[in-house]
């Protein structure tokens, strides 16, 4: 996790590296830093702990001049979030500055040789050690320094490096954690995300493993960690910058779920037409992937909610056997996959380090590979054979919203491909894409009963936030089939953003153990849309009532039946066919998640403990 950007140029570099890590904050956000690299060759720094906006009132009152700087936003791996612990970390002489991302592995035994050499450390952090072996290595030319130093180092990184005898210059390098080069004109820049250089240029190169760059001004050098001149081709992004601003919403949060109609609109316009789904960027031919026996699906958290939705979709519409996994228990198991089986990696940001390794071991056992992604360009939509990029626009909030639904889009949308090239049932198509265009317009419908409705959902959380005051209230969820993945993901959204205790269960599993739990404290959603299995949806509602706890059940408009079960508040969602469901039931899901994290005063877009992009084990 945390986010580095750097930038060299013409321009006082300070303001732009801030606002450059504002965009990254959602990688991490307990500590941050700035090293500035000023025309008197001298390298000036301030950190501190605690989120950007507090750096950005340190440099208000102490500015740093200058046109190269670097700077971190922190998520802690190795130290307490603190200034001490926060990058950008300098050597001994404090003439070399250096920001990273990841983890370097063997940093206690390279400490300890350093120390042994005399050298001092100011920080418990695994980074530092890279400052003083570049520094060791240092003979008057930076990327010679820093090539030699990056021998020494086992692990994952990202780094920018500085230092105050060559102006102009930084030197970065790449290992497993995300950077890209920003190309401006007389300036350059460096970033984790491309969503924050996007508002200097959509001119970008995506660092591969194993690569440094040497960046000034006027130009970058390419080579990999040998030396070894390497050529390629900026690419141009098109990403909308004002996609990324908050468009008059009170969080990021709110903003992205009520985008979700849009998204999934213009997902469902570029891949289909009449009736034929097509996915243009696919490199995998349909031949190939008709041939595939099995479907394994990794991924971690939300995505992996929408993995084990996934499951039920396949199974709706093609005859392929499909199996899901957290990606950090996939990467460990011995599975049994070979050539027909099809690894299918989901993950918006593209650089989650379970999801990775999980892909590479499917890769070693030959598997075809697909990555299916938010973020363009990252590790995982190239290490992939194939990729499908999800197009839900950068997603900021680090509860994932948007993003889940963009993936569901796709996930059904690539079933009903595989029943198009032949491996399911070609009648299905037609009728499901029939309703299919339709969801957007009954996802708007949600959202405006939401709006019309604020307050009573606002004063439902202050009753719950009274109550908690008197009682260890909590919420469970509850939903069948292909809803059940939605009550994880609803428990999720809820524990991540608000921090009340919440658990997601398949339905059918409250009389073996949850039921327990049970007495007038908890909240239990109840997901109860039409479906097959509304009537043991019932039962279970009944069974909590009758142990006298608080229901609230999402069910289809119309739903007499739920009312008489004096329900604490009925969430309605139009009527849709069960298998499109889920689609819908995840909005009020966001919904409750987002009203009890405002009620509780929480950090709704940046929540404690939490980065956006895992990048860590
Ligand atoms: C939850 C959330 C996380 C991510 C998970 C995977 O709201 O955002 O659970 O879903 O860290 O991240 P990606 O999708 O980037 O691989």
């Amino acid at each position: 996790m945390c986010g580095i950007f750097g930038y060299t140029g013409k321009k006082e570099a300070q303001g732009l590296v801030l606002e450059g890590l504002k965009h990254l904050e959602y990688r991490g956000y307990d500590s941050s830093g700035i090293a500035v690299l000023n025309g008197a060759r001298h390298i000036s720094v301030k950190k501190t702990d605690g989120k950007i906006r507090k750096l950005e009132e340190i440099l208000k009152v102490h500015p740093l001049k200058g046109t190269t700087a670097i700077g971190h936003t922190r998520w802690a791996t190795h130290g307490t979030p603190s200034p001490h612990n926060a990058h950008p970390h300098l050597d001994g002489e404090s003439e070399i500055a250096v920001v990273h991302n990841g983890i370097i592995e063997n940093y206690f035994d390279l400490k300890k040789t350093l120390e042994e050499e005399g050298i001092r450390f100011q920080s418990e952090t695994d980074t530092e050690v890279i400052v003083h072996l570049v520094a060791k290595h240092y003979k008057g030319i930076l990327e010679n320094a820093v090539r030699r130093a990056l021998k020494e180092l086992r692990g994952t990184f990202a780094i920018a490096v500085m230092t105050s005898h060559e102006s102009g210059k930084i030197v970065a390098a790449k290992l497993d954690s995300p950077l890209v080069l920003g190309l401006g004109k007389g300036e350059n820049f460096l970033a984790s995300d491309v969503s924050a250089v996007l508002t200097h240029t959509n001119r970008v190169i995506y660092l591969e493993n194993g690569e440094m760059v040497t960046l000034t001004g006027e130009e970058f050098k390419i080579t990999n960690f040998a030396g070894k001149a390497v050529s390629r081709k900026p690419v141009v992004i098109d990403w909308d910058v004002t996609r990324a601003q908050k468009g008059g919403f009170e969080h990021f949060m709110l903003k992205e779920i009520f985008e979700q109609p849009d998204i999934l609109a213009a997902i469902l316009k570029e891949r289909v037409t009449g009736t034929r789904i097509h996915f243009d960027e696919l490199k995998i031919p349909a031949a190939q992937l008709k041939r595939i026996k099995r479907i394994l699906i990794i991924a971690c958290g939300t995505a992996y909610h929408a993995g084990l939705t996934a499951k039920y979709i396949f199974e709706e519409f093609t005859d392929i056997p499909v199996s899901v996994d957290t990606s950090s228990e996939f990467r460990y198991r011995n599975a049994v996959i070979d050539k027909n089986t099809l690894l299918i990696a989901i993950s918006q940001s593209g650089e989650t380090a379970d999801t990775l390794a999980g892909l590479r071991e499917a890769k070693k056992k030959k598997a075809l590979t697909l990555t299916l992604c938010n973020v363009l360009g990252s590790s995982l939509s190239r290490e992939a054979k194939g990729v499908i990029y999800t197009h839900a626009g950068p997603e900021i909030a680090v509860a994932s919203t948007k993003a889940y639904t963009a993936q569901l889009a796709v996930l059904y949308l690539l079933a009903l491909y595989f029943a198009q090239i032949g491996a399911g049932s070609s009648k299905k198509i037609t009728p499901a894409l029939k309703e299919f265009m339709h969801i957007p317009v009954l996802m708007r419908k949600i959202l405006d009963s939401y709006k019309r409705n604020e307050s009573q959902w606002r004063d439902n959380a202050h009753d719950f936030s009274q109550r908690r005051k008197n009682a260890p209230n909590f919420f469970l969820y509850l939903g069948r089939h292909i809803n059940y993945p939605n009550a994880l993901e609803g428990a999720l959204k809820l524990k991540e953003i608000s921090y009340i205790p919440a658990e997601g269960y398949a339905a059918g599993e409250m009389k073996h153990g949850p039921i327990a739990l049970i007495d007038e404290n908890p909240w239990v959603i109840c997901l109860a849309p039409k479906s097959k299995t509304y009537d043991k949806m019932i039962s279970n509602i009944q069974e909590i009532r009758a142990r006298s706890g608080c229901v609230i059940p999402i069910v289809t408009e119309g739903d007499e039946e739920i009312k008489k079960l004096n329900p604490i508040y009925i969430i309605q969602i139009p009527e849709v066919s069960e298998i499109f469901s889920p689609l819908l039931t995840v909005i009020p899901l966001q919904l409750i998640a987002y009203t009890m994290a405002r009620e509780f005063g929480r950090d709704i877009d940046q929540p404690r403990n939490l980065a956006k992009s895992v990048t860590v084990e």
